[in-house]
């Protein structure tokens, strides 16, 4: 019997909510234009959540479509992660929200914070506990509603974020298939880049917090711009190496979702032609967390990537994190 076994996805769902705000939408809300918006990021659309609705109700309908298209059931699973910066909550978990709503009650829960690698650190974390052999079926997902945490004022940020969930099954593979190599890292010194000031301790929620708009995104982009290549080429390289394998091998890139001229940048660098990218950011825009589970699930759904395929997924978030997962799939 193998001990070790390699972990592999077997579902994958998500989803996103109805309602779009277009570029034109926002022209009308802040001085910008969606000529500036899709040469400056590639953002054509994004999908905003109603009122009345929550992060774990958009995790629910994604995980039950990748329970669905694992043909699992919710009391299968034995863990559920969950990467957000937009909780439902500070606590519980988000995790522990979906787990109640999904009826997964055989399950142990628990959020990740890692932003926009918040999923690519989950499927690691899935990928070494299936290999203990502790656990069968893990379910990793990606759901975000930065659109509650998007200052509409601030034209630098408020043109980026969207609204959406991904999520995929993560089991023993006894075959060729699965995660053939998984790299994560950070760098603490850069978190003033890209954060959100107020409502933890620090900045407890008050009058004055609200006052000074310390409940929303901030970020420097420039500069997240330049540490966004770096890291993503850092994450590609280092995966590909512990697998042992060429970027000329790579099915599909999948990279997080941000701006299409870093996805650009990252390609170049890996010099993977456009036909090995993926980008649906023109559709969601940067949806952090739910990038990765989001465009992965759509590009199966396409069929721009097929079983057996090799699909290196690159990520960078807040904090500054950044992740790598080159799967057979
Ligand atoms: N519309 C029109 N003009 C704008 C807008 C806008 N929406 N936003 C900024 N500008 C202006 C600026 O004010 C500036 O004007 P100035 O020259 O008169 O001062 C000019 O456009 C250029 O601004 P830059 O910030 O230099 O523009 P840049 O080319 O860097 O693009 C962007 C900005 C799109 C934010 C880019 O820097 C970027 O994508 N950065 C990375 C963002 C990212 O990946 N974030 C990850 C977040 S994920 C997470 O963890 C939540």
């Amino acid at each position: 019997m193998n001990q070790n076994p390699r972990s592999m996805i077997i579902g994958t769902g998500s989803a996103a909510p109805e309602k779009v705000l277009t570029n034109h939408d926002l022209e009308k809300m802040v001085d910008t234009s969606d000529q500036w918006i899709r040469e400056r990021t590639g953002i054509e659309r994004r999908h905003i959540l109603e009122e009345g609705k929550t992060n774990s109700d958009l995790a629910k309908l994604a995980a039950e479509r990748a329970l669905k298209s694992a043909e699992l059931k919710a009391s299968d699973l034995d863990c559920i992660i969950l990467g957000t910066i937009t909780p439902d909550l500070s606590f519980p978990s988000t995790s522990a929200i979906v787990q109640a709503k999904i009826k997964a009650f055989n399950a142990a829960v628990f959020d990740i914070s890692a932003a926009c690698s918040g999923f690519l650190y989950g499927l690691t974390l899935a990928d070494s506990m299936i290999a203990s052999g502790l656990y069968k079926n893990i379910l990793v997902i990606g759901s975000e509603v930065l659109s509650r945490m998007t200052d509409w004022e601030d034209r630098a940020t408020c043109v980026l974020f969207g609204d959406a969930a991904g999520a995929a099954v993560i089991a023993a593979s006894d075959g060729e298939r699965g995660v053939l190599s998984t790299y994560m890292k950070s760098d603490g010194r850069l978190g003033n880049l890209l954060h959100c000031p107020g409502g933890g301790v620090s900045h407890p929620a008050s009058h004055e917090t609200v006052d000074q708009r310390l409940h929303y995104i901030k970020m420097e982009g420039n500069k997240v711009f330049k540490h966004a290549v770096r890291t993503m080429v850092d994450a590609a390289v280092h995966g590909l190496d512990l697998a042992g394998v060429r970027s000329d091998k790579i099915d599909l890139l999948i990279t997080h979702q941000a701006n299409k001229r870093i996805i650009d940048a990252v390609a170049q660098r890996l010099e993977l032609p456009d036909e090995k990218v993926f980008i649906n950011l023109y559709e969601y825009g940067n949806t952090s967390a739910a990038t990765i589970p989001l465009a992965m699930d759509e590009a199966l759904r396409k069929g721009r990537l097929n079983k057996g395929d090799l699909c290196l997924m690159v990520a960078f978030g807040g904090g500054f994190t950044w992740a790598s997962a080159l799967v057979r799939m």
